[in-house]
């Protein structure tokens, strides 16, 4: 635990709570750039230079759920609500498989109905049967005589679709999901408690990460950084509530505020004064530094470039990917709706098409030396190795 806080204290930050005094400036500098040029070797070990995709469909942004942060709350008035409808969010899943993208990551806001269920398990069928037969005809076999463990054929499908009992997961897991994304938020119960309401229970968060790791599911976890209380000693214990869960992949960005949800009024009162841009630049570096932690403690999982870095900095995500992160996760989201999945202020490529964010990608990854592994569903070697 005190060599993970000490880790990710090195540069000056607002964060209360550092191990010792903070380092001046040139040492700061220096054990960053021992940091993070030690995450990326660890990541070239397991990945050379090979990026994986996940491409995103946000496919409602309907939420009974009052996360203090998100900008599709429940009681945010302003967001308009969608659904899209199953045929379209399969007919993304096609355009996903035919431009390689490995795995689909279906997201949307929380909603535990029985139509919501009956939705999920319909898309996810239909998303499996359609890309494993595509997969199937391009590999020339016989879709009626392939084995009946597909694992590797067609799409990869995650869900990040909230807490839900075990009997669906379980449900959804049996129609063909592979993934699953849920956020810890913190791992700290009291900092959690404290951005969500009552009735949100961390413990519940944990029940339902245990569940679907129980139930055979790869899972994601992650946390937000930089959320008004939150401390370095947090930070760290985040860390170590990834490597004692066991997740196969981990998704951190930094907390960006959102008009009108009480969190953003708490950080205000927190950093009343403070240069806002100057501020989200340290926080992009200390989620770097968090990913550049987790590769180093976690060895071979896969960590993500997050969306949210690239509302701070126009390259937040290329130079997550020299600090240890290892996955890009493409919005292909239908344009329409896209303006209305806004968790955050300033989340980007609203206004553009799958395939511009493909092409846009493609380029960036150049830019940093790493390329497209293109068509694989990039487990990460730490799911293959305990099954
Ligand atoms: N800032 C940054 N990330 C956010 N998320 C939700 N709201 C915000 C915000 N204001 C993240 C949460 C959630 C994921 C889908 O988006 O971590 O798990």
């Amino acid at each position: 635990m005190e060599a993970l806080l000490s880790a990710i204290t090195p540069a000056s930050t607002r964060l209360p709570g550092a191990a010792a005094a903070p380092a001046d400036a040139e040492r700061a500098g220096l054990l960053d750039s021992a940091l993070f040029a030690h995450a990326e070797s660890v990541s070239n070990r397991f990945f050379g230079k090979d990026v994986y995709y996940r491409g995103i469909v946000e496919f409602s942004n309907v939420c009974e759920n009052d996360c203090g942060y998100c900008g599709i709350r429940k009681h945010q008035r302003r967001a308009r609500r969608y659904t899209m409808p199953a045929d379209e969010v399969v007919e993304v899943a096609d355009w996903a498989f035919k431009h390689r993208m490995g795995t689909l990551m279906l997201q949307s806001g929380e909603l535990n109905t029985p139509q919501r269920l009956k939705y999920l398990v319909e898309v996810v069928q239909a998303v499996k049967a359609r890309t494993q037969a595509l997969d199937a005809e391009q590999r020339s076999l016989d879709p009626s005589q392939l084995p009946k463990d597909t694992t590797g054929l067609g799409l990869c499908v995650a869900l990040s679709v909230g807490e839900l009992p075990r009997e669906q997961y379980q449900t959804l897991r049996d129609a063909g999901a592979d993934r699953y994304l849920l956020r810890i938020e913190s791992s700290n119960p009291e900092l959690y408690a404290s951005i969500h309401p009552p009735a949100q229970k961390w413990e519940n968060r944990v029940r339902c990460l245990r569940d679907l790791k129980d139930i055979g599911f790869m899972i994601g976890t992650g946390v937000m950084v930089g959320l008004p209380g939150q401390t370095l000693r947090d930070l760290a214990g985040d860390v170590m509530f990834f490597r004692d869960l066991g997740a196969d992949m981990i998704g951190m960005g930094p907390y960006i505020t959102e008009a009108g949800t009480p969190v953003a009024d708490m950080w205000a009162a927190q950093f009343e004064g403070v240069d806002k841009g100057a501020h989200m630049k340290e926080m992009l570096t200390l989620t770097t530094r968090m990913n550049a932690l987790a590769r180093v403690t976690l060895g071979n999982v896969n960590i993500a470039a997050t969306t949210a870095l690239q509302a701070i900095d126009a390259v937040g995500r290329e130079i997550a990917l020299r600090r240890g992160a290892n996955v890009l996760m493409p919005i292909l989201t239908p344009t329409k709706f896209r303006e209305h999945y806004t968790l955050y202020e300033g989340k980007p490529c609203i206004t553009d098409t799958a395939e511009e964010c493909q092409k846009c990608l493609n380029a960036r990854l150049s830019m940093v030396d790493k390329k497209l592994r293109p068509g694989v569903w990039g487990d990460p070697p730490s799911y293959r190795q305990s099954v």
